[in-house]
């Protein structure tokens, strides 16, 4: 009896021993983004639950976030005198205004900063060192050891934003918070609302009521993907705005936290919802519905003078609710259709001298332009405000690649990089086949890492005109918060790091390192309750086939893990080299932490074929943003993905023609080849006109044949398959393929005027 009384006394002891003592926090080379410098010593800081704080009155909203983080866990802060604090803020005007210094000693913590907001920056730093379980407010303090060290730390870019959508789906005043929660979390400092839509008008205008009356409310919405057919529908209406009251708090509470909100009201174009509210503001005056699916539409506000009043009214009771120095007036996507055949419209042309409705649009942005000017306001717009002409003073969004970004830089205008190949956080992030829908496209967390805002083709003056970047959130597949915050994490994360901490070319070298990061990122993450994507334990795979024999390899980022293979059914073995296939093969792969079994299998077969090694030379090469697994990759026996045209293995090639060679490493009997294009108009991407081929066989004997191509009736992977067999050749030796593209794209489509894509990938010889 004595001993067991004895022996549940000693076990309350231990465990409440254990539960007190310290924890250790996270060491400092753990932050996201990644500072300029770290000095790490070997010391600690103990943190208990009270804490004294010196705070001079110049970083009053710091102080708050700070006392907040900490209270919010049950610790007390006091204020008190420099030498009886245990962590000291000091103003200090020598450091740049974003940037803060940090020092970790075994008796003292100090912060340095010039402004509020630097100091801020350094809070979040010093908030991602103490344990996790703070991120869950749940009041019970805990002791700590702080790592010793010194953190030197700025930005490399004034503009790191990210861009929520909330006309196709609308996500309450809590969500937005939590959503700037995250921005703060990773020093991004602007918030782009676009908070009008088709599908949606999302902002109370009191002179204009019908906006969100009846504008913010959809009778149905699409299920499932835009491109299946039939399309089907929910039935069920669909609506949500936030009234001023409600935006007015999402401001300030922005601004607590050094984030400058960027509402987005769209003109000309993606009108529709207002239009249905207020149908003499387009240029039928017909009554049209808030739309209920996806895509651009005709419905564009007609440039009357009754519209530029309503406008004026509209943006004026924006600009008061948004102090911050932006107003994104879109300018995106706005078919001319309407205009060309407007009355209206072609008088004022003829009035303003305007040559064409690319003129009119430039008409209409440069009218708002000034307008906001007048009102103290900077615009921005997505690069198609470029077309017939920039508007004086607007900063261009760059989208749809980088060549407008370019073009306006090179026109002295400030850039927001934001292109599709390297921002659109509503692409795929991974090719496993139970990712949830997404629009489509390809965009894995690395090639968020690995981009660089700044274009290679602009001089030092014209690179200043770079502003930064952001990641850009449209909701038309996220119907939920909980599926806009897997979009966005942990790609937020590598896009925080792009515009924070600037990067070097070494990626291949950083990017394992920044990976350690994310998934001790993760636990923080599990913390916040945010529902992430994680990928991490995904293997990789690749086929080269510039060697003799193909080489298959498996690899994994994490450096520290197993990975076992097996081919076509066969025992489980270590993977420590590249494997040869010569022949078509099944394979199984997994990734292992010691024995455990992480991530998910993979299974994929290999498809040998006659064009596997031949050496092939492509021209010109694929666009830098769709080149991800080479030319090599057209002839690896796997074929790009049906949904992510921009995987590793689709190449992208816009508005040129493609002759593609292939020498084959014998003569070969090869009878049929099969080439594998992506048709998807609404992404400009399209089917080629034609292919023409020429075979030559191993005593240089030629044949040639043309295949015109009727525009394919199917969205996704396009198949053409070709008969080569010919009975005045010998075997194959050697295959030219010409491919030409659709050319620019016509009126009425997505994307009028504007050059093709064409993707290609694989080409099979059987
Ligand atoms: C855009 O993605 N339409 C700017
Ligand atoms: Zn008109």
């Amino acid at each position: 009896m004595v001993y067991r009384v004895l022996s549940i006394l000693l076990t309350v002891i231990l465990v409440s021993c254990s539960k007190n003592r310290p924890i250790k926090a996270v060491a400092l080379n753990q932050i996201i983004p990644a500072p300029t410098r770290v000095t790490s010593s070997d010391g600690t800081l103990l943190v208990t639950k009270h804490i004294k704080l010196h705070s001079p009155s110049d970083f009053d909203l710091s102080h708050r976030f700070l006392v907040g983080f900490l209270t919010a866990n049950g610790y007390t802060v006091t204020d008190a005198a420099p030498q009886e604090s245990q962590w000291i803020f000091k103003q200090d005007s020598t450091l740049a205004q974003e940037a803060y210094a940090l020092e970790i000693s075994d008796n003292q913590l100090v912060l340095r900063a010039a402004t509020d907001r630097g100091l801020f920056y350094g809070l979040q730093s010093l908030r991602q060192l103490m344990p996790e379980a703070l991120e869950e407010s749940n009041g019970h303090p805990v002791s700590f050891y702080l790592p010793t060290g010194t953190i030197q730390d700025a930005p490399a870019f004034t503009y790191r934003g990210m861009h929520l959508d909330v006309g196709r789906h609308f996500f309450g005043p809590e969500d937005i918070k939590t959503y700037l929660d995250y921005l703060a979390l990773l020093k991004m400092n602007y918030f782009h609302w676009h908070l009008t839509e088709d599908q949606g008008w999302r902002i109370e205008i009191k002179a204009f009521p019908r906006l969100t009356s009846h504008g913010s409310i959809r009778s149905e919405t699409l299920i499932g993907h835009y491109n299946d057919e039939p399309q089907r529908f929910d039935a069920q209406p669909y609506g949500g705005f936030y009234t001023q009251e409600e935006i007015k708090e999402i401001v300030a509470y922005a601004a607590e936290r050094h984030i400058t909100v960027v509402p987005e009201i769209e003109l000309p174009g993606h009108a529709q919802a207002a239009i249905s509210a207020y149908p003499e503001l387009g240029c039928t005056l017909e009554p049209v519905p808030v739309a209920t699916k996806w895509g651009v539409f005709e419905e564009v506000y007609c440039p009357k003078s009754e519209t530029f009043d309503f406008l004026e009214t509209v943006l004026s009771e924006v600009m008061d609710l948004f102090p911050g120095p932006y107003l994104h007036i879109g300018g995106d996507e706005a078919p001319k259709t309407h205009w060309a055949q407007c009355a209206q419209c072609q008088k004022l042309m003829r009035q303003e001298n305007l040559n064409n409705e690319e003129a009119l649009q430039s008409y209409f942005i440069s009218r708002i332009e000034r307008f906001a000017n007048n009102h103290g306001k900077q615009i921005i717009g997505w690069d198609e405000i470029l077309e017939g002409g920039l508007a004086p003073n607007a900063t261009v969004m760059s989208w749809r690649g980088t060549e407008g970004g370019i073009q306006a830089a090179k026109q002295k205008h400030d850039v927001i990089m934001t292109p599709t190949s390297h921002c659109y956080f509503d692409y795929y992030q991974s090719d496993r086949p139970e990712e949830p829908l997404a629009i489509g496209g390809y965009l894995p967390l690395k090639k968020v890492y690995g981009y660089r805002p700044i274009p290679h083709e602009l001089t030092p003056q014209e690179r200043t005109h770079i502003l930064g970047a952001q990641g850009n959130v449209w909701t038309e597949y996220m119907p939920t918060f909980e599926q806009v915050e897997y979009m966005i994490f942990p790609r937020i994360l590598a896009l925080s790091e792009v515009v924070w901490h600037g990067a070097s070319d070494a990626v291949e070298v950083q990017y394992p390192e920044f990976l350690t990061r994310v998934e001790r990122f993760n636990r923080r993450l599990d913390a916040l309750g945010a529902n992430y994507a994680n990928h991490l334990y995904q293997l990789e795979s690749a086929l080269s086939t510039n060697t003799k024999l193909p080489l298959y390899s498996l690899f994994s980022p994490l450096k520290d893990k197993v990975i076992k293979y097996s081919l076509n059914q066969g025992p489980f073995k270590t993977y420590t080299d590249p494997v040869v296939l010569s022949q078509t093969t099944q394979i199984k792969a997994q990734l292992y932490d010691g024995a455990q079994a992480v991530g998910p299998l993979l299974e994929e077969t290999f498809t040998y074929h006659f064009g596997v090694s031949a050496a092939l030379v492509l021209s010109p090469e694929p666009h830098s943003s769709y080149n991800a697994g080479g030319a090599g990759a057209l002839i690896n026996g796997r074929r790009g993905d049906p949904m992510r045209y921009g995987d590793n293995e689709w190449l992208g090639f816009w508005g040129d023609d493609l002759a593609i060679d292939l020498n084959l490493r014998a003569a070969l009997p090869v009878k049929t080849l099969n080439l594998y294009f992506y048709h998807a108009p609404g992404q400009w991407i399209n089917a080629p006109r034609a292919v023409a081929l020429t075979m030559t066989d191993a005593n240089g004997q030629t044949h040639t044949k043309n295949i015109s191509i009727d525009t394919p009736e199917n969205n996704g992977v396009f198949p053409l398959s070709i008969d080569l067999s010919n009975r005045a050749l010998g075997p194959l030796k050697h295959l030219k393929v010409q491919v030409v593209n659709h050319g620019i794209i016509g009126d009425g489509a997505q994307g009028a005027g504007q050059k093709s894509w064409t993707f290609i990938d694989e080409i099979e010889l059987l």
